[in-house]
């Protein structure tokens, strides 16, 4: 980065902390980095800061987890014995046996925010993760990193290599008593990895099926230590936090939940994107000012606000702030903050037939509800979809939602596929009662996608029971 440009991404270093030092086509070296300020929130935390302090600092801030949940990082943190209030005087070498873990298998459909930030600006990652691992003095930590990823990984292992090289990883860092090793291992590719403690459990070699909670990775995680898994957004949050105060993170932003998010849009708008944006930006402001709006021509149906696992909604949600508690009121879920949007040209069926596809392909198969309920309502909506559904089907598909909510399930996936399906039962029961009344799908047909034959075969297993699109 030449000095224009450094003295350009300097100025929104206060109001766009994540991504004013990303650059996609040279990432900042060391040297770059530490010149551009980087390597500064560390330096605080380990020589001004005791891990208490620095916990106490984060917990200020208001910041909440950005890999989907939304948990209080602090609250987190917390649970950890050695930041325990009976754990007080320990010292923190005494303690190696916690973990740090950065959850960067992103493969949420609809979700590409961390991928930027890792192969953007790696060294944030990795001064985010001396933060995090000092607080909660862990000795050892790991980057989960999404196999597919493999600019991300050489850009990780060459940072890593780096801060090895300049005393920020090892032993002593910058003199200090602390030391820590970092890793970056690569999954084997699977949704499921990214649920934490499948993630944990594929970490140490397992096959990657979630855990029961309690007890939570805090508590007894990785070989049975307390870790700490945290999405690559979250940590990468702490630098800044440090470097500038928690007062400055809330007042990032004018809602409740506080600092900055990473935001994204694809499916049918003009300008699908990217954009770190102050939290609580409204969803019309991120779809029609940002994302470009509709395509010319077509109108808003619906929108999942979070990614894939989340609930739709609509145009009378658009003035909703995207925070984590708006949303929620809303009935969704900020998720991972990445809009999937669907036109009135597309069948919402459809979408969702593929949504539940995916979610039926990544079921790990530990959990009845979850292995079954997922094929099942990939069946059923095949069926609806083909124009072969009838009103049982339906109330199948309610039943199934009821089958795979939480609680009868090991981890959130199935939870989260129902999130998708149940609220498009909701929003366009229209949609699906037609598939079933006329025996085909009307928006295949408005596009010329139904063929005679098609067409003929759908009426035949129908028995000639309803009327068909063509009436
Ligand atoms: C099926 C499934 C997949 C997930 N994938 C990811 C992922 O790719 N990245 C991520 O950060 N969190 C993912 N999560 C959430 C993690 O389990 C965990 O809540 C998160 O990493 C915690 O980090 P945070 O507190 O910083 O948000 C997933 C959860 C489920 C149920």
């Amino acid at each position: 980065m030449d000095n224009k440009h450094l003295e350009a991404a300097l100025e929104q270093a206060l109001t766009k902390p994540l991504t004013h030092l990303v650059n996609l086509e040279h990432p900042l070296d060391f040297n770059a980095y530490v010149h551009a300020g980087g390597y500064m929130g560390a330096t605080k935390a380990l020589k001004e800061f005791t891990p208490k302090e620095v916990l106490t600092i984060v917990s200020n801030s208001g910041l909440k987890g950005r890999g989907g949940a939304g948990f209080p990082t602090g609250m987190k943190w917390s649970c950890v014995p050695s930041l325990q209030e009976n754990t007080a005087g320990h010292s923190i070498n005494k303690l190696e046996n916690s973990y740090l873990i950065c959850n960067a298998d992103e493969m949420e459909p609809g979700t590409f925010k961390d991928r930027h930030l890792l192969e953007g600006v790696p060294h944030q990652l990795i001064e985010a993760m001396i933060i995090a691992s000092y607080t909660i003095s862990a000795n050892k930590a790991f980057i989960f990193l999404r196999g597919e990823y493999h600019l991300a990984a050489k850009r990780l292992q060459k940072a890593i290599d780096e801060a090895y090289e300049n005393n920020w990883l090892g032993a002593k860092i910058q003199g200090s008593d602390y030391q820590l090793d970092l890793y970056l291992h690569t999954s084997a590719g699977r949704y499921i990895c990214g649920e934490e403690t499948a993630l944990i459990n594929a970490l140490e070699g397992k096959r990657a099926n979630p855990r029961a909670k309690p007890p939570f990775p805090q508590v007894s995680g990785l070989f049975g230590k307390p870790t700490v898994v945290n999405n690559v957004e979250t940590l990468s949050n702490l630098p800044h936090i440090l470097k500038h105060g928690s007062e400055w993170f809330k007042d990032l932003s004018p809602h409740s939940d506080p600092g900055t998010k990473m935001y994204a849009a694809c499916g049918q708008v003009k300008k699908p994107g990217l954009w770190e944006l102050p939290m609580g930006v409204t969803i019309r402001e991120l779809l029609f000012e940002h994302a470009g709006g509709m395509p010319d021509g077509v109108q808003l149906k619906g929108l999942l606000p979070g990614g894939a696992s989340t609930d739709f909604l609509t145009e009378q949600h658009l003035d909703t702030p995207m925070d984590f508690d708006s949303i929620g009121k809303a009935g969704s879920r900020l998720g991972t903050g990445g809009l999937i949007v669907l036109g009135d040209k597309h069948c919402p069926v459809a979408m969702v037939l593929n949504l539940l596809q995916f979610f039926a392909q990544e079921s790990c198969g530990w959990c009845t509800p979850c292995r079954d309920g997922t094929a099942w309502a990939v069946e059923i909506l095949t069926r609806i979809e083909q124009g072969k559904g009838t009103n049982a089907d339906l109330k199948q598909l309610e039943e199934l939602c009821d089958f795979m909510w939480l609680g009868k399930t090991h981890c959130a996936l199935a939870p989260g596929a129902v999130e998708p399906l149940k609220s498009a039962m909701r929003y366009f029961k229209a949609d699906f009662e037609q598939h079933i009344e006329q025996g085909c799908c009307s928006y295949q047909k408005a596009k010329g996608e139904l063929t005679t034959s098609e067409e003929q075969l759908a009426k035949e297993q129908r028995k000639g029971e309803h009327h068909d699109c063509a009436k």
